[in-house]
């Protein structure tokens, strides 16, 4: 197979760590960019990255690449491409088009500049045009402008790559799977290292722990965008995930343990645990959910890493106590009962190491959805402990905002 061009979007921040996985999957030259990296290689390691990445939220296909001034440009820019061997006219399409310092005016002129240059161009060669669907699509195509460039990609993702396919409930204020994997590459958390999170929420971080721990790629019981696309190799395909189902280990080593305040969430998290196909992991207690207030958390082994999103400005807090007097409370509770752990925290309040009395040993800006958040790590020492003297410092509001119009599709 030839080699090609791919872009994989992720959440700001997971850049680095998606990099291991785009290796991996037998990506070359790869190189990180804002929201993303961008990679070369087959189309094998385009398929390859679509099943086994657990950070990347698409993996795109750069099809097109050609500088512009004027949307006539974008329309020229279409002409370079082979579409006909990607689609058939009978297919459906979607364009969208996202931009960062574009000069053009209308972001929709410049999709519909881009969607006439492909459906012309198809209607020229073969006579019939393809129709425009803007729910499942045969084939999506993204636009993406900065000041002086434009680059046409294919998505080969479809459904994004973070949608697992087993949560049922949204929950409270749920992470994305992808970031939730995210936060356990930046902690390099390994299995079989026991994990807990006490504010588990729908169990997201633990549930991913656990396919990671049975080396389950998470691609395999979906579909993708490419299989759709002129060309498909399902042989290839075939191959790759018959490799992917012999590896996965359903009787690998864990002690992933969630907990949270809610017996209702818990519950939820249990659930969902079974829809990820983890029972067996349920009923052997290789993964527990426990309802536990955070303040009163139980260490599950004598060494470990906790890993956890803990309630914080925007999102609701229990009613019987502010979350910046109860992460104070769970501050001490770790400093008490997890010596020897290592804590990892993601939040958006940047006052938390002092509100929990913990100095962090490293900190890392990720962003949850629109939100800038702290990644912080602590290290909780043995006869670290003092009693509380003082209530805890009140928080800093939350920051800034990403700016949504800036990033790759
Ligand atoms: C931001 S959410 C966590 C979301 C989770 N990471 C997920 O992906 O679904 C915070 C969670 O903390 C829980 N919570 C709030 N106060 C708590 C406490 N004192 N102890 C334990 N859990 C608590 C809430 O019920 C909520 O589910």
């Amino acid at each position: 197979m030839k080699d090609q061009s791919f872009f994989a979007v992720c959440p700001s921040g997971l850049e680095e760590v998606l990099t291991v996985e785009l290796r991996a999957a037998g990506g070359e030259a790869v190189r990180v960019q804002h929201g993303g990296v961008a990679f070369t290689g087959t189309m094998r390691a385009a398929y390859a990255a679509n099943l086994h990445s657990r950070i990347a939220s698409r993996i795109l296909w750069q099809v097109g690449r050609r500088g512009y001034t004027h949307e006539q440009h974008l329309y020229d820019a279409t002409q370079e491409v082979r579409w006909q061997d990607l689609m058939s006219p009978q297919q459906t399409l979607r364009v969208d088009v996202t931009a960062s310092r574009s000069p053009l005016r209308s972001l929709e002129f410049a999709m519909l500049r881009v969607k006439d240059g492909i459906v012309d161009r198809l209607r020229d060669l073969t006579g019939e045009r393809p129709s425009i669907a803007r729910t499942d699509p045969d084939v999506r195509v993204f636009a993406f402008l900065d000041a002086t460039t434009v680059t046409l990609y294919v998505d080969l993702s479809g459904e994004p790559l973070f949608k697992r396919g087993w949560r049922a409930d949204k929950g409270e204020a749920p992470l994305k799977e992808n970031l939730a994997a995210g936060l356990l590459a930046l902690a390099d958390w390994r299995p079989p290292m026991p994990l807990l999170d006490p504010f588990c929420g729908s169990g997201t971080i633990v549930i991913e722990a656990a396919s990671i721990a049975s080396r389950r790629a998470p691609g395999l019981n979906r579909r993708f965008a490419f299989e759709r696309l002129k060309g498909f190799d399902s042989h290839a395909w075939r191959k790759l995930k018959d490799t992917a189902r012999a590896a996965v280990d359903e009787s690998a080593e864990a002690l992933l343990v969630g907990s949270d305040i809610s017996t209702r969430v818990v519950e939820q998290a249990v659930a969902n645990a079974g829809l990820a196909g983890l029972q067996a992991w349920l009923d052997d207690g290789r993964l527990r959910f426990e309802a536990i207030d955070a303040r009163n958390a139980i260490a599950p082994a004598e060494h470990g890493m906790i890993i956890s999103n803990p309630p914080y400005g925007e999102q609701s807090a229990p009613k019987s106590a502010t979350v910046v007097a109860m992460m104070a409370n769970v501050g001490d509770r770790l400093k008490q009962a997890f010596s020897g752990w290592e804590a990892w925290f993601l939040t958006s309040d940047r006052s938390l190491p002092s509100q929990m009395r913990l100095r962090e040993r490293r900190k890392t800006v990720l962003f949850n959805g629109p939100l800038e958040c702290r990644f912080f790590r602590f290290e909780l020492v043995a006869g670290g402990y003092r009693p509380r003297s003082s209530a805890a410092a009140l928080p800093d509001l939350p920051t800034g905002r990403r700016r949504t119009n800036d990033s790759r599709p």
